[in-house]
């Protein structure tokens, strides 16, 4: 298999300042006046690799191959009391967060009116879960319409630990994500292997499949962000290397390019998930196809919660 190149040493980088626009590569960006070049780079990923080394002005620099904004979510699980909520929020209310980041936090869906009541309007909720269509008499769920009435604005759906341990099929996990979409939720869309598909060279399979099952359900990408998360990785402390988080977001967004479009792939952000925490998270960061984070135990710290939102400051080394 052929390596990532992860020179992230200096090296001729003030040379090249000039290819790049904020934290973005000029030339990726997405318009007609440059499709030809966006498609030749996505050709040259058709591996489902794309050397940094490849472009030689690019070596050394890092930045964000994708032209969304920053996002890092972090999702509570079933955790949490009425007083350990509390003192969270009161830690992500103090904390200094960058600005050009979407923060997000998923707490329990007992706690969420808590939770919206308390913390600051600079973090948006998410829920765990939703149901696939309309509420009414589907016993122990919980409708899209009552996550919006309690001021939601995102859903995690297709989380490893819904697919896995509750059961959930790709259709089902799409039909849910189609459903919240239609009716303005936005879906953080989790997707990500397990050890012995990853240990079985089938990594990129699964992940396929598992976002063809939602494009094939999608009515639109605009509010779509896809989560990959290694379920090896997961609550495991077990971190992926930025280099094997890298691979599989390239070929992540090179599958966009060609199945949905060249702009959804651009557009799209696609984070990583799986022990991402405040001593990892800089490194993650500096790929640059990694647009966030998934996090689950350490977004239940706020202060470490902040150091992975801020990560973002690592992006901007070349810029
Ligand atoms: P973790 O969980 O950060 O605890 O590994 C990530 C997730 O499940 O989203």
């Amino acid at each position: 298999m052929a390596v990532v190149s992860t020179s992230l040493a200096g090296g001729a980088v003030s040379s090249q300042l000039t290819q790049f626009s904020g934290l973005r590569k000029s030339f990726l960006k997405l318009d007609s006046t440059n499709a030809n070049a966006t498609q030749s780079l996505f050709h040259n990923v058709n591996s489902h690799l794309r050397l940094a080394s490849s472009n030689k002005g690019c070596r050394g620099v890092v930045t964000m191959a994708g032209s969304g904004k920053f996002f890092v979510g972090g999702n509570w699980k079933c955790n949490g009391t009425k007083d350990s909520i509390s003192k969270l929020v009161s830690d992500l209310n103090n904390a200094t967060l960058e600005s050009d980041v979407d923060v997000v936090v998923a707490p329990p869906f007992v706690y969420i009116d808590q939770v919206k009541n308390s913390l600051s309007d600079r973090i948006e909720i998410a829920a765990q879960n939703c149901w696939t269509g309309k509420g009414g008499a589907f016993t122990g769920e919980i409708s899209v319409e009552q996550l919006k009435d309690l001021g939601c604005k995102w859903v995690v759906l297709g989380h490893s630990e819904r697919r896995h341990i509750i059961g959930e099929d790709d259709q089902f996990i799409g039909k849910k994500a189609a459903y919240a979409l239609s009716e303005g939720l936005g879906v953080i869309a989790c997707i990500g292997e397990l050890l012995e598909e990853r240990e079985s060279g089938k990594t990129f399979d699964v992940c396929f499949q598992q976002l063809k099952a939602y494009a094939d359900a999608v009515p639109s990408w605009d509010n779509v962000v896809i989560a990959y998360e290694p379920v090896w990785a997961i609550g495991t402390g077990k971190v992926a290397t930025p280099e094997q988080a890298q691979e599989v977001h390239v070929a992540v967004r090179d599958w966009l390019n060609k199945n949905v479009s060249a702009e959804v792939a651009s557009k799209t952000r696609i984070i990583y998930g799986g022990s991402v925490n405040g001593g990892n998270c800089a490194e993650l960061a500096k790929q640059e196809d990694i647009d966030g984070f998934l996090v689950g135990g350490a977004s239940l710290k706020g202060p470490e919660f902040a150091t992975i939102v801020n990560s973002v400051t690592s992006k901007k080394v070349a810029a």
